[in-house]
């Protein structure tokens, strides 16, 4: 009798093992969710602000040195990928859709014209502004201790390889 009970005892705790595993590996929720499930779990793995922000600021490097470089087209696309970024801040963490806008409207258009020129003194002044715009919105947002470089010692891009010209 105890060793019956005894191995039920293991044939339920197998078994409840065996549905655990069922949930964790076999039910895959982007496959077999319903579609609330399925558009509660993509909402939730939409990136926050930070994680926009990172590529912003990678962005922000190299414009900065693809101008320096001379490498007006790459600098602009740099611009306009940071403006996509920005769009998708306001997309994504409404709270911060008037502030976004705010940069957009005040922050962007200077530094489109200042690009335009492809001179390092217009690009340079309308950059230190663009900062300046930048850093407007973290402190509208309670993140002012994130301060931007005016000059960025670096970019990341291999296209800029920054590693030779340091040589
Ligand atoms: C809508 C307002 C807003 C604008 C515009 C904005 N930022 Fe931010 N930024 C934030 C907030 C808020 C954070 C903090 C992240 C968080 O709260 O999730 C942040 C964080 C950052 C960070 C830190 C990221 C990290 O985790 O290391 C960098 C770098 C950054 N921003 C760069 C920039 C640059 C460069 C620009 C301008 C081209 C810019 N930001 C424009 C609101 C803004």
């Amino acid at each position: 009798m105890k060793r019956y009970v005894l191995l039920m005892g293991l044939i339920v705790s197998l078994s409840v093992a065996g549905v655990g595993l069922g949930v964790g590996a076999a039910d895959d929720w982007r496959k077999s969710g319903s579609d609330a499930q399925k558009l509660k779990n993509l909402v939730a793995a939409v990136p926050g602000t930070s994680h926009w922000m990172f590529e912003i600021g990678e962005r922000y490097k190299n414009l900065y040195w693809a101008a320096q470089q001379g490498k007006w087209e790459f600098a602009n696309y740099q611009l306009e990928e940071i403006e996509k970024l920005v769009q998708m801040v306001q997309l994504t963490r409404p709270k911060r859709a008037a502030t976004a806008q705010q940069f957009l409207d005040d922050g962007m258009p200077q530094m489109h014209k200042a690009l335009e020129t492809r001179q390092w003194n217009a690009f340079k002044r309308g950059f230190n502004q663009f900062s300046e715009a930048c850093m407007r919105c973290h402190a509208q947002n309670d993140h002012a201790f994130i301060v931007l470089p005016r000059e960025p010692k670096a970019a990341s891009s291999p296209v800029l390889d920054m590693e030779l010209d340091a040589d």
